[in-house]
């Protein structure tokens, strides 16, 4: 049986797309069967990332409404044999959703999947309610800057009031030089400051949008630091105890 993972952020655009879809393409690299979810309602982009928006023929509603079985609505990564897409529908809205069927789709998942990687809408509004019932960890993405690490702590005690889930916190955007200026706090004191188990930190770098302009993923970016990063973030998140580099942690 495998885990589902919940990327989430209180506020929107920290890189929960594009860390999902890069975290999954690694763990399918690695020959674990993974599925990314974008549960993204209305606003989906997953398939673009990973370059598969011209193979996508079914989606989670097709699935939700009974036009399709599972198996036919979820899209094989072309360019990576474990990776499978699960797209989210573009003509509805999270209200519409049935979330009691939603978190059956992702219990069958489990079932067949070793990762199932859901890709959240920004918030705490119904599009997380329809998804989180399922998750077994969640993984909150947030930038370095106190507007979105406030979200991301209001974020992080609702998920543990209402599901009892103990969210790890990567930090995404991170820039070595301004944390070296002391500018920028180091990841350890911000996960610590929010009572939060880091995971990981990735490097900000224009080398992430100009892969998403090619339709690629950070883990195929130019920049070594941000691939490094990357899999280290899919290495931890598997379970394993590497350490993270020297400037996330504490000073
Ligand atoms: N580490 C990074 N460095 C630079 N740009 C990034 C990084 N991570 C994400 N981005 C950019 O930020 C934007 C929002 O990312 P996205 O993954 O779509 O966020 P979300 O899914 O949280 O809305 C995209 O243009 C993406 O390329
Ligand atoms: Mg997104």
């Amino acid at each position: 049986m495998g885990k589902a993972y919940l990327f989430l952020s209180g506020k929107g655009g920290t890189g929960k797309t594009t860390v999902a879809a890069s975290i999954g393409l690694k763990l399918a690299r690695d020959g674990r069967r993974t599925v990314l979810v974008d549960a993204d309602v209305g606003l989906r982009c997953a398939d673009i990332l990973l370059n598969m928006e011209n193979d996508i023929v079914y989606d989670a509603s097709d699935v939700l409404e009974d036009r399709s079985v599972v198996e036919e609505a979820l899209t094989a990564c072309p360019a990576e044999n474990n990776l499978y897409l699960l797209s989210a529908p573009q003509m509805m809205n999270p209200s519409d959703v049935d979330k009691k069927a939603m978190n059956g789709v992702i219990r069958d998942l489990k079932t067949r999947f070793d990762y199932v990687l859901i890709d959240c809408p920004a918030g705490i509004g119904r599009g997380l309610r329809n998804v989180w019932s399922e998750a077994d960890e969640a993984v909150i993405v947030s930038t370095p800057d106190d507007a979105s690490l406030r979200d991301a702590e209001r974020l992080s005690k609702l998920l543990f009031d209402k599901k009892q889930l103990r969210a790890q916190l990567l930090l995404n955007r991170t820039d070595r030089f301004l944390i070296l200026f002391r500018e920028e706090r180091r990841p350890a004191d911000i996960a610590a400051a929010l009572d939060l188990p880091l995971l990981a930190a990735i490097p900000d770098s224009n080398d992430v949008y100009r892969a998403l302009l090619a339709h690629k993923t950070a883990l195929e970016c130019d920049s070594r630091r941000v691939r490094r990063a990357i899999r280290l973030a899919a290495d931890r998140l598997s379970g394993a105890d590497i350490p993270l580099p020297k400037y996330c942690r504490p000073r």
